[in-house]
């Protein structure tokens, strides 16, 4: 039963270090319930999480409770290969991205997930080797098949998105994006999303958690102008941290990796926090050590 909503959530649920949560069946379905009760309806995989492991664990839970499917948005990716027993044929981690792959790797991520759909598809990483007419025609028949509703891609360049919005249209490309990594507010990626109205999907929006935890000197400024600006409002440093991204024109989804609930409910509340372009350049400034030119 796949959902008729073809929006994501503003806040995205990534799921990609569920494996080392060690959770049960029980209390990763009450971490999924409590996504979706704050609004958080959409969750972000890959056939590879957890080594190959994450789909699976997410359609145990799922499989608790099945009437959830209906109110959630699934998004994964495929075209990394991986060397891990389970794939004995893979003697080097390699991308693939030929319509064999594509194709029987949407067929593991469905039975993993125990779903008949799955919302959005995307491409993992650029392959050199990648051939568009034939990423095309698999994408093609996945949607007259009705076994997956859209496509994107992830870690693009705007050329490499470029060629294959060509040919297949394209509703997102998933990029790194924080105050630590900002090459996508000047290579192109986040003036073509706008363009095209394809909003980008954001990984990693604190970092990996560096945002908090280094002792580098920019974390450390950054850290320390997000608490300021988030005490002016009245909320947390890492809800800041959201905001400062979704004050981006392209109106991007960030893809929150949380285990704590809680900040899933601090990813949340930055939909409520309009940062002013003075507040965002005050990030932005900690972040580079220098004033804009
Ligand atoms: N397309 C790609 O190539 C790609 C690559 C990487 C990730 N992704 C996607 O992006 C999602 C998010 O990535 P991410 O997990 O790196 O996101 P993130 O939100 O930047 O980082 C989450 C990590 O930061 C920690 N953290 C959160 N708040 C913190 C705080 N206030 N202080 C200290 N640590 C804090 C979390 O620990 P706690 O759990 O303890 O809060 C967790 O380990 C992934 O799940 C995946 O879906 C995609």
């Amino acid at each position: 039963m796949t959902n008729s909503l073809d929006t994501l959530s503003p806040v995205v649920a990534g799921v990609w270090r569920m494996a080392a949560w060690n959770w049960t069946p029980q209390e990763r379905l009450r971490w999924i319930e409590a996504c979706l009760d704050l609004g958080v309806t959409s969750f972000d995989h890959a056939d590879l999480y957890g080594g190959y492991t994450v789909e699976a664990l997410f359609g145990e839970a799922l499989a608790l409770a099945p009437g959830l499917r209906q109110q959630m948005q699934l998004v994964t990716k495929c075209g990394i290969q991986l060397r891990v027993p389970a794939r004995p044929g893979t003697r080097i981690k390699h991308y693939d991205t030929s319509a064999a792959h594509i194709t029987a790797s949407v067929e593991r991520s469905l039975r993993a997930l125990r779903t008949d759909a799955i919302e959005l598809l995307l491409l993992h990483r650029p392959d050199p080797l990648m051939d568009a007419d034939e990423v095309a025609g698999a994408f093609e028949r996945l949607y007259d098949e009705g076994k997956v509703l859209r496509f994107g891609v992830s870690n693009f360049t705007p050329a490499q998105f470029e060629l294959l919005h060509a040919r297949y249209p394209l509703v997102t490309n998933q990029v790194e994006c924080h105050p630590l990594h900002r090459a996508p507010l000047h290579d192109g990626t986040l003036d073509q999303a706008q363009r095209l109205r394809a909003r980008p999907m954001i990984w990693s929006p604190l970092a990996g958690g560096r945002l908090f935890t280094s002792d580098a000197d920019d974390a450390m400024r950054v850290r320390g102008t997000l608490a300021a600006i988030g005490e002016a409002h009245g909320v947390s440093a890492a809800t800041v941290a959201f905001a400062w991204l979704m004050r981006l024109p392209s109106r991007p989804h960030p893809i929150a990796g949380s285990r704590r609930i809680e900040a899933m409910r601090e990813a949340v509340a930055a939909t409520r926090v309009p940062l002013d372009s003075q507040e965002w350049t005050e990030i932005l400034v900690a972040a580079s050590g220098e004033d804009v030119a």
